[in-house]
C-alpha cells in the first residue's frame, strides 16, 4: 500500500527520491524515509508523519550520495512511528530495505532468526525481518542473499534493497505488490507507480511476479525465480507529466472531478469504429460465448463495486443475462459456484487491489473467463485477466475515486450494449440510438460541473451536519451508496445510504429535525414513489436536497433544494447523478478543513487483505 522509489546514477539521490515519493504519497502517508549510500556509509533518515517532515529534516541536514531508496508508508504492522518507518536495516547497518506489502510468516521468520543468530529487532514491523534475513544469508553477494531470503518469505511484497558493501547496485523483487523500473541514461530508477518517474523517463519495464531486478547506473537486469535472465519489452508511457500534476487546481480530487467529460469521452470514442459501432479492443464476445455463459459475477471493492452494481442493472436490462455483484473480500471466502460457463468481471481503478486480485484468481482457478475493467495499464488485474477493457480516465491520484468511476460506468454501458446487440436482445436501431445517448453524456457532465456554485452553497450550509442520509430507488440506490462513501471517506461524516422503500422498515426512526437527506429521484418510473419518500422524511424534520431530472419541477415544492441533471435514459442517469454528489462531498470536506486528497487511515491502492 505504500510507495517505494529507488535511484542510482550521477545525481543527488535525495532530491529524486523525495520528488518521486511526493508523487506516490497517495499510496500511503503515515511516515516516510530514505536510505542513501555515500563514502562507504549507509545513511538512513525516517520519520513518522507526512513526507514534508522528512523533507524539512533533509533540507536542514542534507545527505549526499548517488544511490538510494525511499518509502512512504501505510502501516499494516506496528503503529506509525519513527522506528517503524522504512527503510529498515540489519543490526550492523549495512543493508537497508523498503517494502510494500505484508510478510505473512514474519513471526515464524523472527523466531527462527532469533534461534539461529543473535539478532535484535528494533521495530514492530513485518518488514524488518527481511533486512535481517538478507544479512543472515549474505556472503559477499547481495543478489544471492536476496534470492535466499525471498525463499523463506510468504505474503505480498515489492522490495528494494541496498547494501553499503555493494554500493553499485539496487536489488528489487516483486510478488503481488506493484513494481516498475525506469530506464535512464547513466541512471536508473525504481518505483511503485509511473507518476514517480515521469519527470525523468517515459520508458519503463513492468516487473512481473516473482521477478528480481538488479539496477546499476548503466544497466538493468531482470531475472526470474530460477535465476534465469528474462527479456522484457520497454513500456512507453504516453500520458504527460501534467496529467499527474495538480495543474492549478487546489486538490487532485477537484481536478479529477473536472476531468470527467474528457475521461468518459475518451473511453467511448476510442472504441467506436468508422460506422459508429462499439468494438471492444479485441475482446471477443460472440453469440456462442453469450449462449455459453450462464452466470456473470461482477466483483470489486469500494467505488469500483458501486460501478459494478450499476453495471448489473445495465447488463441485465440490455443483454438479459443474470448478474451477481459481490464485494471481492467476501466473494473469495464464500465458496461461490463458478465453472467454465461463468463470466467473471473484475473492476478496479488501480488494478492492484489485493482483494479483487485474489477473487479473480479464485474464479480463474475454477475455469471462469475473466474480463477486467481497469484504469492502470499493465497492472496485476489486467495482466491476470483473459480480456481487459482499459478505461481512459488517465492517472487518478486523489484517494477518493471519481473519474475512474464514471469511466467504469461508460465501459459497462458499452459492454452491455455490445452484449445486447450480439445476443439479439437489443435491436440495431435501439443500439444505435443508445450509442447516440452515450455520446451526449460528456457534455451533460460538463453542464453539471458548470453549476458547481449551487452545490458549494449547499455544502456551506450543511458542512457541520453530522447526520447525513442518502436514499434512492433503482439505479439511484447504487449512486446513493457511492455518494455516501465519498462523503464518509473525505469528510469523516458518519453517513449511510438506503433504498428509499426500506426507510419505513426501521431507518426512518433516525430521522429528526435537520437531518440532512440527499434524495435521488432520477428514475421516471419510480419518481412518484420517491416523492412520497421525500414527504415522509420532510414530515419528520429532515432537510432535503433532491437530485432529479430536468422538467420535473413539482419536486421543488417538497424538497428544500433541487439539483437537476440533464434529460437522459433512466439507465444512463448514474453517470450524471453522481457528479453533484462528488462535488458535494468535496466542498463539504474543504469546508470542514479536511485533507481532501489524503484522508486519514486510507490509501489509494489497497494491496493488503
Ligand atoms: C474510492 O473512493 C475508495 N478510495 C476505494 O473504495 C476504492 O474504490 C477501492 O479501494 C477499490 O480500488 P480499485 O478501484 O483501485 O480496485
Ligand atoms: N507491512 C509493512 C509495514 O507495516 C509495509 C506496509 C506498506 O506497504 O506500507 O510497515
Amino acid at each position: 500500500m505504500c510507495g517505494i522509489v529507488g535511484y542510482i546514477g550521477e545525481k543527488q539521490a535525495t532530491n529524486i527520491l523525495i520528488d518521486g515519493l511526493s508523487k506516490l504519497e497517495y499510496r500511503g502517508y503515515d511516515s516516510a524515509g530514505v536510505a542513501i549510500i555515500n563514502n562507504n556509509k549507509l545513511n538512513v533518515r525516517k520519520f513518522k508523519g507526512r513526507l514534508s517532515v522528512l523533507e524539512e529534516d533533509l533540507r536542514q541536514n542534507e545527505i549526499q550520495g548517488n544511490i538510494g531508496i525511499g518509502h512512504t508508508r501505510w502501516a499494516t504492522h506496528g503503529e506509525p512511528s519513527d522506528v517503524n518507518s522504512h527503510p529498515h536495516t540489519n543490526c550492523t547497518n549495512d543493508i537497508a530495505v523498503i517494502h510494500n506489502g505484508i510478510i505473512e510468516n514474519y513471526m515464524k521468520i523472527k523466531k527462527w532468526l532469533e534461534e539461529v543468530s543473535d539478532v535484535t529487532f528494533k521495530s514492530e514491523t513485518d518488514t524488518e525481518v527481511i533486512a535481517h534475513l538478507i544479512d543472515y544469508f549474505y556472503e559477499g553477494d547481495l543478489v544471492d542473499a536476496v534470492y535466499k531470503a525471498v525463499e523463506k518469505m510468504e505474503g505480498a511484497y515489492a522490495i528494494g534493497v541496498v547494501c553499503k558493501k555493494e554500493p553499485d547496485k539496487i536489488v528489487a523483487v516483486r510478488k503481488d505488490s506493484p513494481l516498475i523500473v525506469g530506464i535512464g541514461k547513466g541512471e536508473n530508477f525504481l518505483a511503485s507507480d509511473i507518476p514517480a518517474l515521469l519527470k525523468y523517463t517515459r520508458e519503463v519495464y513492468l516487473i512481473e511476479n516473482d521477478e528480481f531486478v538488479v539496477l546499476t547506473k548503466e544497466d538493468i537486469k531482470i531475472f526470474n525465480e530460477f535465476r534465469q535472465e528474462v527479456k522484457r519489452d520497454v513500456f512507453k508511457v504516453t500520458w504527460d507529466v501534467e496529467s499527474a500534476e495538480k495543474d492549478g487546481y487546489e486538490h487532485f480530487m477537484i481536478k479529477e472531478i473536472n476531468e470527467q467529460p474528457k475521461g468518459t469521452k475518451e473511453t467511448l470514442q476510442r472504441r467506436l469504429d468508422d460506422n459508429g459501432d462499439i468494438y471492444l479492443d479485441g475482446i471477443k464476445i460472440t453469440k456462442e460465448d453469450l449462449e455459453n455463459i450462464n452466470k456473470v459475477y461482477i466483483v470489486a471493492c469500494g467505488t469500483a463495486y458501486h460501478a459494478g452494481l450499476v453495471g448489473r442493472s445495465i447488463i441485465e436490462k440490455y443483454a438479459r443475462i443474470s448478474v451477481e455483484v459481490d464485494i471481492a473480500s467476501e466473494f473469495r471466502y464464500r465458496n461461490p459456484i463458478i465453472d467454465e460457463h461463468t463470466l467473471f468481471i473484475a473492476v478496479s481503478q488501480s488494478g492492484e487491489t489485493l482483494d479483487t486480485l485474489a477473487a479473480l484468481r479464485e474464479a480463474k482457478k475454477h475455469g471462469a473467463r475473466i474480463l477486467s475493467l481497469v484504469n492502470v495499464v499493465g497492472s496485476s488485474v489486467a495482466r491476470e485477466s483473459h480480456d481487459v477493457f482499459y478505461t481512459w480516465a488517465g492517472p487518478e491520484i486523489a484517494v477518493a475515486s471519481t473519474k475512474a468511476f464514471t469511466t467504469q460506468l461508460m465501459a459497462f454501458n458499452m459492454i452491455a450494449l455490445h452484449m445486447g446487440l450480439t445476443k439479439g436482445t437489443l435491436t440495431k436501431e435501439r443500439y444505435t440510438n443508445l450509442i447516440g445517448r452515450l455520446k451526449e453524456l460528456p457534455n451533460k457532465i460538463q453542464t453539471l460541473l458548470d453549476q458547481y456554485e449551487l452545490i458549494q452553497e449547499v455544502a456551506d450550509k450543511q458542512f457541520n451536519n453530522e447526520k447525513v442520509f442518502f436514499m434512492g430507488r433503482g439505479i439511484d440506490v447504487e449512486i446513493a451508496k457511492e455518494g455516501s462513501l465519498k462523503l464518509k471517506e473525505i469528510s469523516y461524516i458518519n453517513s449511510f445510504a438506503i433504498a428509499a422503500g426500506e426507510l419505513k422498515h426501521g431507518t426512518i426512526a433516525l430521522i429528526e429535525d435537520e437531518t440532512f437527506v440527499i434524495a435521488l429521484a432520477t428514475q421516471d418510473r419510480l419518481y412518484e414513489k420517491m416523492l412520497s419518500n421525500i414527504k415522509e422524511v420532510k414530515a419528520r424534520g429532515a432537510h432535503v436536497l433532491a437530485i432529479a431530472k430536468e422538467n420535473n419541477e413539482e419536486i421543488e415544492k417538497i424538497a428544500d433544494k433541487v439539483i437537476y441533471i440533464p434529460e437522459t435514459e433512466d439507465e444512463l442517469t448514474a453517470i450524471l447523478s453522481v457528479i453533484p454528489l462528488q462535488l458535494l462531498s468535496y466542498y463539504i470536506a474543504v469546508a470542514r478543513g479536511c485533507d481532501v486528497d489524503k484522508p486519514r487511515n486510507l490509501a489509494k491502492s489497497v494491496t493488503v487483505e
